[in-house]
């Protein structure tokens, strides 16, 4: 396909300087029409930048975008939904106070004859193109109210209103579940039917290679190549991107699993007002030290709440016992889970991670300010000294820890928080689905510290999307559905395909709710 197409888009030699970085130095490639070209590399390759550039995000670059041959300067996003450019953003960008509707139509509001909001019109619409989707949230609950992945989906709903002729997505399945993944490839295809034009950025290479015309790689700003999918394959796209091979190892040999350090008996989680009465129901594990404990399910299966309850972050009130270190434990705060050795990275970095208005250093040390003073250091020389470590250990891409934590790459701001958590020294680490976004350098990284940190007798409960994932790093897998513990395999057991049936078990309806 690609090649005799001719091309919708041409970027001609862009390069983008941001203060002490270059994002991209002298990019050049084209986009055939209707393909879908998938934009592959590591976090802070440039990717988001790239497409920032061609949606009209940023304006001030060098070089030259061509639309259909005649070059086009956007001075705002508007422009480039005119031009026929939309994009889905790799961080979630709706109006959380806004219903999910008014989101839809934001800056093209439908008014009635008299000129008012036409909420029903707008409602009725939204709920067509969320029905296409296959999102079954109501169109007038609140955009903040929506997990993120329903939240996604209302982002593309809004892309599909716009008609748009070209369409970027930066991960957008980076928030799904496989479910869901399946259904965004069949919105996909509907898309392609309509010859829309796809620019798709992803770290999962199974999915590049599914859906591609064309793929090409960025590395640290530069153009390295743009392949037939065709013509080549995950390992040479991996090799292109990180300029060396990646060793995944045999992470889990011989980890020796101490005492049992956290207990869940009959933990219960109640849902005020909804059908199924209980969002959790029933759950009781242990968990040893040195253990990887991976919690498998759909979205809307409890694992975020599961881990919400231990960290003291549920809004209701679970029942049942909880036991850390043989101490019963009822956190009614993050804080006292803290305290107590408890560390949780959230899913939703936006929302609940990052301080966006403070530096990269401030967000890693955020937590552990504190204990140092207690200690009597001088706070701002150890804190540096481990600031600076932590940014080596996980490799952060930063002009340095001053820089504010927002000019990061999206995968650079989730190490960040990973890092703050771990200067902490918890006893039980919550990770609930820590490598979203993160590339595939990064996660054997993150792999292979987790692994040291389960030897230094740190014990891990990691939910993840990418059932890959859990089976390469988990000791023993429970599964999740509806808010109920389906099954449990110990590693040798577990198989992607014994997982997904439980994860659907008793599900008449497994759509997320
Ligand atoms: N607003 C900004 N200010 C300063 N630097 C920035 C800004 N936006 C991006 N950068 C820097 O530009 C580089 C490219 O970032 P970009 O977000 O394009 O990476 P990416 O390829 O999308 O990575 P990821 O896979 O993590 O999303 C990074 O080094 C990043 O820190
Ligand atoms: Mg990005």
């Amino acid at each position: 396909m690609g090649n005799e197409t001719s091309p919708i888009v041409s970027i001609a030699t862009v390069t983008k300087r941001f203060p002490g970085v270059v994002a991209l130095s002298d990019v050049s490639f084209d986009v055939g029409e209707g393909e879908l070209h998938s934009i592959c590399g590591e976090n802070g390759a440039g990717k988001s930048t790239l497409m920032k550039i061609l949606c009209g995000v940023i304006t001030s670059y060098d070089g030259e975008i061509l639309l259909k041959g005649s070059a086009i300067k956007m001075r705002d996003t508007r422009e480039a939904e005119d031009a026929g450019i939309s994009i889905i953003h790799q961080e979630l960008n709706l109006v959380e106070e806004l219903s999910a509707a008014a989101n839809i139509f934001l800056g093209r509001e439908m008014t009635t004859s008299l000129g008012l909001l036409d909420d029903i019109a707008m409602e009725q619409a939204a709920a067509k193109l969320l029905t296409e989707l296959e999102c079954h949230v109501s169109p007038s609950a609140l955009a903040g109210s929506l997990r993120v992945g329903d939240q996604q989906l209302v982002e593309i709903a809004k892309a599909l209103s716009l008609e748009a002729e070209i369409l970027i997505m930066d991960e957008p399945t980076s928030a799904l579940t496989e479910a869901e993944v399946e259904r965004l490839y069949r919105v996909i295809e509907r898309l392609r039917e309509r010859n829309v034009t796809i620019l798709y950025i992803s770290h999962k290479m199974d999915e590049v290679f599914r859906l591609s015309d064309r793929i090409t790689v960025l590395r640290d700003g530069q153009h390295v190549k743009t392949l037939e999918r065709a013509e080549t394959s995950p390992r040479e796209i991996t090799h292109l991107m990180v300029g060396r091979e990646i060793d995944e190892g045999n992470l889990r040999a011989d980890r020796e699993l101490g005492d049992v350090v956290l207990e869940v008996n009959g933990l219960s989680l109640p849902w005020p007002g909804h059908a199924r009465a209980w969002r959790l129901q029933d759950i009781s594990f242990q968990l040893r030290e040195g253990e990887i404990l991976g919690i498998a399910g759909l979205m809307g299966a409890g694992r975020t709440e599961l881990l919400e309850c231990i960290f003291g972050a549920s809004n209701d009130v679970p029942q049942g016992e909880m036991l850390l270190s043989g101490q019963p434990i009822a956190f009614r705060h993050p804080s006292e889970a803290k305290d107590a050795g408890i560390a949780m990275v959230t899913e939703d970095r936006k929302r609940l991670g990052i301080f966006a208005e403070m530096s990269v250093g401030e967000n890693i040390s955020i937590c552990t300010l504190d204990a140092c003073a207690r200690a009597g250091f001088v706070v701002n020389a150890s804190e540096q000294a481990s600031v600076q470590q932590m940014v080596e250990h996980l490799r952060v891409k930063t002009a340095g820890p001053e820089a504010a934590i927002t000019s990061l790459s999206g995968g650079n701001q989730q190490k960040t928080i990973i890092g703050r958590w771990l200067l902490t020294h918890p006893k039980v680490l919550l990770l609930d689905d820590p490598t979203r976004g993160v590339d595939v350098g990064a996660k054997a990284e993150l792999y292979r510290l987790m692994d040291q940190l389960c030897r230094e007798g740190i014990a891990i409960v990691l939910t993840s999307s990418e059932l890959p994932e859990l089976l390469t790093v988990s000791d023993r897998i429970l599964v999740l559905a509806e808010g109920r513990l389906t099954a449990e395999f110990d590693r040798d057991e577990a198989t992607e395909q014994k997982i997904m049936e439980a994860a659907t078990e008793g599900a008449g309806s497994t759509q997320s709710a």
